[in-house]
């Protein structure tokens, strides 16, 4: 080979090797924007195990998202209806019966936010609107740890005001900004 050859090649390898980092970096950060850091929770709640094994429906531990604003997560209370006695050898569930003895409450760490300034009600969505939970959660049913799979993708993260006007615009629902901001 000459050595102009050699050049090409190595000049070649070298463009192809930064496009290759761009594009990953790319690719990571979108993944990243849209899901979000993962949530870290203080004990591994599986929705699997409890959607999916024994039928419990979201309604059960999340009765007020049919009928408030907030969906709210349950307390330790309604786990220790079964976990006084159900998978007490499980490592996670002796971890959650010793945080719920020490502390009193365990202190999940939020996965679905909106700013202060918004408002909005889950009631409005899931009985009025008929929004399944899980066109704005994706498959939770399926997630061993909830994470945010909707709301946008924007740089400053999730649930921007693009995401909630793009579904109301859809659908024909009410756009004026005293919707959203009282
Ligand atoms: C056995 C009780 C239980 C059932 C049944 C259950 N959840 Fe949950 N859910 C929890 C707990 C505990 C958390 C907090 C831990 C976490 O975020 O993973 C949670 C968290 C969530 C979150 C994230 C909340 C946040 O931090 O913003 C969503 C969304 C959610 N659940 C939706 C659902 C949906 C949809 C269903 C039905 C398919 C469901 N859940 C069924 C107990 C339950
Ligand atoms: C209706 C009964 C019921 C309720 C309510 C319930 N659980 Fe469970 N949970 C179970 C059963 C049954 C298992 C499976 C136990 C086993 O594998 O031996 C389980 C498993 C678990 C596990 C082990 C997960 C795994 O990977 O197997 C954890 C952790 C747990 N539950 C946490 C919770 C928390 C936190 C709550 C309250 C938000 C809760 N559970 C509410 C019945 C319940
Ligand atoms: C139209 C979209 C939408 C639908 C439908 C929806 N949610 Fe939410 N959910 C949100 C938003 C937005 C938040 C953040 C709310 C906040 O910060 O006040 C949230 C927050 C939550 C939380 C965290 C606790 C809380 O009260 O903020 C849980 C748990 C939850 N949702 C469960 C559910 C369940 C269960 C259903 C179905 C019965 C459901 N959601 C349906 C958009 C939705
Ligand atoms: C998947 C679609 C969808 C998404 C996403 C969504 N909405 Fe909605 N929203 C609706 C529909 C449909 C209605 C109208 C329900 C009805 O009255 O039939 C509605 C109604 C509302 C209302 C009540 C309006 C009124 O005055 O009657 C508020 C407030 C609201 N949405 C806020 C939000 C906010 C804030 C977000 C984002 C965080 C959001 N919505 C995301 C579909 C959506
Ligand atoms: C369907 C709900 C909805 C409607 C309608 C809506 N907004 Fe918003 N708006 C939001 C949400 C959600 C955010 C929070 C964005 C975030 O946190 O990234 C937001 C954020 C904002 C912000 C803060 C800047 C920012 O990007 O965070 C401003 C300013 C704003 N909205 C103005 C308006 C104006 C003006 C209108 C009317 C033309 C309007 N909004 C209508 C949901 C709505």
């Amino acid at each position: 080979m000459s050595q102009s050859k050699i050049r090409l090649v190595i000049t070649m390898a070298t463009v192809s090797w930064i496009v290759v980092v761009i594009a990953l970096t790319f690719f990571a950060r979108m993944v990243i924007h849209r899901f979000g850091p993962l949530p870290e929770q203080p004990i591994q709640f599986s929705h699997t195990v409890h959607v999916n094994n024994l039928n419990l429906e979201c309604s059960y531990c999340h009765p007020y998202a049919e009928i408030s604003t907030v969906a709210t997560i349950p307390t330790g209370e309604l786990c220790l209806e079964c976990h006084e006695g159900a998978g007490i050898d499980h490592p996670e569930v002796e971890k959650m019966l010793a945080i719920l003895e020490e502390q009193g409450e365990i202190q999940w760490d939020r996965v679905y936010q909106v700013k202060d300034h918004v408002y909005f009600s889950h009631r409005v969505h899931t009985v009025i609107g008929q929004i399944k939970c899980q066109e704005c959660h994706g498959p939770v049913q399926n997630m061993t740890v909830a994470i945010r799979s909707a709301g946008g993708s924007s740089d400053r993260g999730f649930l921007e005001m693009g995401w909630c006007v793009s579904c109301h615009k859809r659908r024909g629902a009410p756009r004026e900004c005293i919707t959203c901001h009282k």
